[in-house]
């Protein structure tokens, strides 16, 4: 994204506590983001008026950073590598696989193309890719369990290509699913949709909080709290946090060129977790079945992007 410089209505429009701030203090850091006292600055030109740097309001405030197009183009060629291994993994999907071959493959194919599988060692994670199978909510250690006839699988992949980060996953089926692991795996999906379809300029966080938890309670399902979608691209979690419920018209507004994913994590039963003795492998409290969809995501001026386009 081109930096974008806008006008302090816009800024204002934005963030609704500078509505009640009508002047600058003169000793005041000044609101254009230069870093120097606005009598100092902004103040001496004609009208006084400061240019919000919306960007550098966003570094300052949110420690958010906002992506270049060189940027956004580095985690697009990184998206693609990761789509391409979610398709290779999904074609060789079977009952009697063990976790841990789809380590294997993930690992040896991001190597091939030239990428590093971002969750070796990552924290102390010992795998190149999470594998969550059924009951498992997120962070499955791949190894011993082997997938059987009617379980579900999240197979969650973020790659470093360059030197740019991408995440994505998806939740597949092991042979022929019964009712319910096709329900939960439809609602996760439909949630993730339902999600994206409202990353826009000056939509909130809170709006795709809202999205995810109105559909999945509406179906009877559970929003899990404690993971969120995170900021990434330069990194493997960065600002902003961007958790799977809220309220509409709470939290930050998006602007073009910031760098998300959406990853909801939905329960079929109830939403509290608990996490195994490996400290890593996150499980349904109540044992039941949990999904999930991720994917990464660009805020454009008029909408969304997603630069790890799994679908279509
Ligand atoms: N890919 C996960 C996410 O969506 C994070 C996995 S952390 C790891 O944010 F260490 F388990 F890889
Ligand atoms: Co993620
Ligand atoms: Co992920």
């Amino acid at each position: 994204m081109p930096r974008q410089r806008v006008n302090l209505i816009d800024a204002r429009a934005v963030d609704p506590m500078k509505l009640k701030a009508p002047k600058y203090g003169r000793n005041d850091p000044c609101p254009c983001g230069s870093g120097l006292k606005y009598k100092k600055c902004c103040m001496l030109k004609p009208g006084g008026e400061p240019d919000l740097d919306i960007e550098a309001l966003y570094a300052r405030k949110y420690r958010i950073r906002v992506k270049s197009a060189a940027d956004v183009e580095g985690i697009r060629r990184a998206g693609r590598l990761v789509v391409n291994t979610l398709r290779m993994v999904e074609a060789g999907i079977r009952p009697g696989l063990s976790t841990e071959e789809i380590n294997t493959w993930v690992h040896e194919f991001t190597l091939r193309h030239g990428g590093v599988p971002a969750p070796l060692n990552y924290r102390g994670f010992p795998k190149s890719v999470c594998v969550s199978v059924n009951e498992v909510i997120c962070h499955g250690i791949p190894g011993e369990r082997v997938l059987n006839d009617g379980d579900i699988v999240n197979v969650d992949v973020t790659t470093i290509l360059d030197g740019y980060y991408a995440d994505a996953n998806k939740t597949y089926f092991v042979g022929t699913p019964g009712p319910d692991a096709r329900k939960i795996t439809a609602v996760a999906r439909e949630c993730l949709s339902r999600a994206m379809a409202v990353v826009k300029p000056d939509h909130t966080i809170g709006d795709i909080g809202w999205a995810i938890q109105e559909y999945a309670e509406s179906q009877g399902c559970s929003v899990v709290r404690e993971f969120v979608g995170h900021g990434v691209g330069l990194d493997f979690h960065e600002a902003p946090q961007i958790p799977h419920f809220g309220r509409p018209g709470t939290g930050i507004a998006m602007i073009p060129g910031m760098v998300f994913t959406i990853e909801p994590m939905i329960n079929f039963g109830r939403k509290e977790l608990r996490i195994l003795d490996d400290d890593w492998t996150a499980v349904t409290r109540d044992g039941s079945l949990s999904a999930q969809f991720e994917q990464t995501v660009l805020v454009t001026p008029d909408g969304c992007e997603s630069l790890t386009p799994w679908e279509g």
